[in-house]
């Protein structure tokens, strides 16, 4: 049996619905159901549902043979892994956003960042020869500047709706991300029939 770890949460859906389209599931899980670990009836798949910071390490650690994340996660962390292809889904980006009137260049003092991705947002300051702050975040990251947590946010940003909504602005694009595949190296070889036909299957979709 297969064993992919998915997302939950943004890309879930869209993963879910590659997996369908690609013959590899017969039917989407119920999501109202709280079960972590199914069988698909086809009986090809055995899905794990994690957080999707998770499954680069539940790969990683051969509890699952491949697994889909964004890119974004997987430049966060440094994991031993093999991309074999991006897919044509999760499109996002990145970004750095603030209230209106920030200036990064005429920053005085140490400048405040919030953040879900400190490993990222301190690279990007890095080469641009600042000194930041990181303010680890979990969620909810475009609150931080409304209320003097932070001074700018490192986000991701797909329709740009909750920045809208928050009313900050995007001032640069750090990071493109989209989906990508990922795979244990062990597996490439022990399951190497299975893995072949599963990176064609999906290089192939696209999530319409
Ligand atoms: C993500 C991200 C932004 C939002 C962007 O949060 O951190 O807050 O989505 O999407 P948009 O550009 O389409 O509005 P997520 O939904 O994962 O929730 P979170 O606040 O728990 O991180």
């Amino acid at each position: 049996m297969f064993v992919l770890a998915l997302p939950k949460g943004r890309l879930a859906e869209e993963s879910i619905n590659l997996l369908y389209k690609a013959k590899w599931i017969s039917e989407k899980p119920n999501e109202k159901s709280k079960e972590l670990a199914f069988i698909d009836s086809i009986g090809k798949l055995k899905i794990l549902l994690v957080r999707a910071q998770d499954v680069p390490t539940y790969v990683e650690e051969s509890a699952a043979d491949a697994g889909i994340v964004g890119w974004d996660v997987i430049r966060e962390g440094s994991y031993d892994l093999v991309v074999p292809i991006s897919l044509k889904i999760g499109e996002c980006r990145l970004s750095l956003a603030a209230k209106s009137g920030f200036d990064l260049n005429k920053y005085q003092r140490k400048l405040r960042v919030a953040t879900k991705y400190p490993q990222l947002a301190k690279e990007y300051f890095f080469t641009k020869g600042m000194s930041c702050e990181i303010i680890k975040l979990y969620g909810s990251i475009e609150l931080a500047p409304l209320v003097g947590l932070s001074d700018c946010i490192v986000d991701l940003v797909e329709t740009g709706e909750t920045l809208k909504a928050n009313g900050l602005k995007e001032y640069d694009t750090i990071l493109k991300s989209t989906a990508r595949l990922i795979v244990n190296r062990s597996s490439l070889y022990t399951k190497r029939e299975e893995m072949i036909s599963f990176i064609n299957d999906l290089g192939e979709l696209d999530a319409s």
